[in-house]
């Protein structure tokens, strides 16, 4: 799939922008702070419903604008499927209180108030948050993506996670059931000390907890085989055959308790996708942990606490395997990304029978020359990738001559310099 046409509206540094864009390879080279990466924040924005920059969506929307009547940002774009289908997709991120024309809250309040609402629509027609997921794939490559490696469990949750939910629409509802469950569960425990209730009360939310929690467990074990599969050709390829690399998913269901390190479930142990089989495991360990949990006012136990570890040897066989969260070099962990990366390009293009469109941010100038070179080769496969740098020299010579070029400046999108005067593309 491919973008045609990216359109902003007071998105971060863009007042307004229309873009056509082309399948391939196009790059975004502009000075540091002209907008390159916000302009592939707004494209995974559409891809996923959340930006992977903003702690609050309210820093979506372009500074001056909140000065405006109507404060608002928008972001939509018309998406081409491999088989000519067509898709509009927009998100509209409005002041809380606007909808209603200033009727709720006083101007002033608006400014200040800093809550978002979102609307999405596709073709037209306004859908949830969990409907966008799918219509547009992308995977995003960041300088960033290190944090995959030695961040917290959280960072690798909220990849896989995020991976999923654009190849599986059940994933992210189960998801977003989860999390909602947790929280109403979470609250109740927390009241547990001033209103002792009956374990009735919380069987409710146990049930809703395993079956939406089975779901994702069986399918975050199911991925990680699938990256296994998928980086243990391209991790050797990425180091020459220097260093292979194993993913081992840490459910917290099934570890014994207090042993939060070791995997009581390995990769092989887990019958993946089935969430019959975890389901009757994770209920049974909620029962264990019941009096724990009351005294934490927490839920200890489930997906909101997996992990997931990456071993790398220098043999196939990974008899001598090292823990790379712990003791990697930051070159074996920025490879470590990359592998992973890739490996999401391959798992997306087979699971949805497209090719996803890739988005690069900055990241050729922090590679070796043959890192560069696998991730060139991919992104001269790919349907459209858009990559942005600040110097062309960080490009392969084949790459540059495959590439439109923009240039971007101040908030702008400019079509490639010819030596004459600059044309806004429209
Ligand atoms: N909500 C916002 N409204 C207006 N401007 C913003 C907003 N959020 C961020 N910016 C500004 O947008 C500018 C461009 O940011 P961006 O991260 O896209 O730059 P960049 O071109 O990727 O630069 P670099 O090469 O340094 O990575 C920055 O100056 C930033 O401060
Ligand atoms: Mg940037």
């Amino acid at each position: 799939m491919h973008l045609t046409r990216l359109a902003l509206t007071n998105f971060r540094n863009y007042t307004h922008l229309e873009l056509n864009l082309a399948p391939g390879l196009t790059l975004l080279q502009g000075n540091n702070a002209c907008g390159k990466t916000n302009l592939l924040e707004a494209v995974f924005y559409l891809a996923t419903a959340r930006s992977p920059h903003a702690g609050a969506e309210r820093e979506l929307l372009r500074w001056g604008a909140s000065e405006e009547p109507i404060p608002f940002a928008r972001v939509e774009a018309q998406v081409e499927r491999r088989n000519g289908t067509q898709t509009n997709l927009e998100i509209v991120l409005l002041q809380a209180g606007e909808e209603k024309g200033h009727q709720t809250e006083s101007v002033e309040a608006h400014k200040t108030s800093g809550r978002m609402s979102k609307r999405i629509k596709v073709n037209g027609v306004p859908k949830r948050a969990l409907d966008l997921l799918g219509q547009l794939n992308a995977v995003l490559f960041l300088p960033e993506d290190l944090d995959l490696v030695f961040g917290s469990p959280g960072d690798r949750r909220r990849y896989l996670d995020t991976t999923l939910a654009q190849i599986d629409p059940r994933y992210g509802r189960a998801l977003s059931r989860y999390n909602q469950v947790l929280e109403q569960r979470n609250s109740l425990l927390r009241e547990f000390h001033e209103r002792p209730f009956k374990p009735a009360e919380l069987e409710i939310w146990d049930q809703h907890l395993v079956t939406e929690g089975a779901y994702i467990i069986g399918r975050r074990a199911e991925t990680v085989e699938r990256y296994n599969q998928l980086t243990a050709e391209i991790h050797p390829r990425l180091t020459g055959g220097a260093e292979y690399l194993a993913l081992v998913y840490q459910p917290s269901v099934g570890l014994a308790a207090g042993r939060a390190v070791e995997p009581a479930l390995g990769p092989g142990d887990l019958p993946a996708g089935r969430a019959s089989a975890v389901a009757p495991r994770f209920a049974q360990q909620l029962a264990s942990m019941r009096s724990r949990e009351l005294g934490a006012g927490l839920t200890l136990v489930g997906p909101h606490r997996d992990d997931l570890r990456f071993l790398v040897d220098r043999s196939p066989e990974m008899t001598h395997a090292m823990d790379a969260i712990t003791y990697a070099s930051r070159g074996q962990g920025r490879t470590i990304a990359l592998s992973l990366k890739l490996a999401e390009v391959a798992l997306m293009r087979a699971e949805t029978e497209e090719e996803p469109v890739l988005l690069l941010d900055d990241v050729m100038s922090e590679l070796d020359a043959p890192r560069r070179a696998a991730l060139s080769q991919t992104v001269m496969d790919a349907s459209q990738a858009l990559i942005t740098a600040t110097d062309l020299e960080d490009f392969t010579p084949e790459l540059l001559t495959r590439a439109k070029i923009l240039r971007v400046c101040e908030g702008r999108v400019l079509s490639e310099d010819t030596g004459g005067p600059q044309i806004p593309v429209s």
